[in-house]
């Protein structure tokens, strides 16, 4: 991600220190943070100054590697970051791919280096994946295409370069014209705070639009596709992503526009047949009510504030992947694929 003539990761190690963008002070201040220790990478990721499904999991093997490496009890730091967010599987994919890597080792020179290394790894993985969701996903995208996209499933929620806003940073440097538009996606203001932050940095024409006014500009045929990330797919291609997807789902199918999907492979997880299982994180009432601290309602009011929903693979035209674009036809394909990327770590 490139932001004043600098590239960046989201998330990296430098020296055996982690460091993170801090995504809670954007798009007003570009500000980085290290994470000293196991604490504070729970909470970084519980506050959400690192956010977005791949992410979280890089952050997570980065900083669990980490804590196995300063001698940490390695079941308390995996169970402990496994805590801070229930939905993105790639949290737990990201401390899976660890501690499966320190499970060969013997010693505990081999311990951190696994460790380290495996960590690493995982996060150059999300990154090299992205880069070819890019490629697929561009495929998709006509000249003079309108997009709408939901949250923020960009650089920033990845490690480098996006799922969702991928295909458009490729479209865009391809040369074709395209306009994004972008939900805000209240109450953490994704959308407008992120994603329209690093369409701004790219120069990708787009506008920002109240998560309500998706439907009316379908409506009015001035929406061509939908792009999402998700965090996390079920067997049966159902998929979690951050609430107001399901709605954005069910509006493109009943307006015949192609709704798509772009997901690394730290997303899937096949050992969960259907999305009904997939647990979804309540977030504090506080998010509603208030933003930046300052009070969005009369006070005499409570909230209910579910950080995602599901939307089942029948609204789904296709999965934007590292290995190509699926279709539920070839879903078998697809998880052949998945095992083989989670066995051997590689495309
Ligand atoms: O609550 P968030 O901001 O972590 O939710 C993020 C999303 O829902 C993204 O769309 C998803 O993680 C995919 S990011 C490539």
């Amino acid at each position: 991600m490139r932001y004043q003539d600098k590239d960046y990761q989201t998330v990296w190690l430098e020296n055996g220190r982690l460091f993170i963008i801090d995504q809670n002070q954007l798009p007003f201040e570009f500000t980085i943070i290290e994470l000293h220790d196991i604490e504070q990478v729970y909470e970084a990721i519980k506050i959400m100054k690192v956010r977005g499904a791949p992410a979280i999991g890089a952050v997570a093997a980065l900083g669990y590697a980490l804590a196995i490496g300063k001698g940490e009890d390695i079941h308390r730091s995996y169970q402990l970051l496994l805590s801070s967010r229930p939905t993105a599987i790639d949290l737990q994919n990201g401390l899976d791919f660890v501690k499966q890597a320190i499970a060969r080792q013997i010693t505990g020179a081999g311990i951190k280096a696994a460790a380290i290394g495996a960590a690493q790894q995982f996060t150059d993985n999300i990154a090299n994946e992205c880069l070819l969701i890019g490629k697929y996903g561009n495929e998709l995208i006509a000249d003079n295409c309108r997009i709408l996209t939901h949250c923020n499933a960009g650089a920033l929620a990845t490690v480098d370069y996006g799922t969702a806003l991928a295909p458009m940073r490729e479209a865009h440097y391809a040369g074709k014209n395209i306009f994004v538009y972008v939900d805000e996606t209240r109450p953490r203001l994704q959308g407008m705070r992120l994603t329209a932050w690093e369409l701004a940095q790219e120069g990708i024409d787009h506008a920002i639009i109240a998560d309500n006014a998706a439907g009316y500009y379908m409506q009015q045929g001035k929406i061509d596709l939908v792009i999402t990330g998700a965090d996390r797919i079920a067997r049966n291609g159902d998929i979690a992503n951050k609430i107001g997807t399901y709605s954005k789902a069910v509006l493109a199918k009943e307006n015949n526009i192609p709704f798509y999907i772009a997901a690394p492979f730290s997303t899937f997880y096949r050992q969960l047949l259907s999305g009904r299982d997939i647990p979804i994180e309540e977030r504090p009432a506080e998010e509603v009510l208030t933003f930046n601290g300052v009070a969005l309602s009369s006070g005499l009011s409570g909230a209910l504030n579910p950080a995602f929903d599901i939307t089942k693979a029948k609204y789904i035209s296709g999965y934007i992947t590292p290995a190509g674009i699926f279709n539920k036809k070839d879903f078998d394909k697809l998880w052949e694929m998945n095992i083989k990327v989670q066995n051997s770590g590689q495309i």
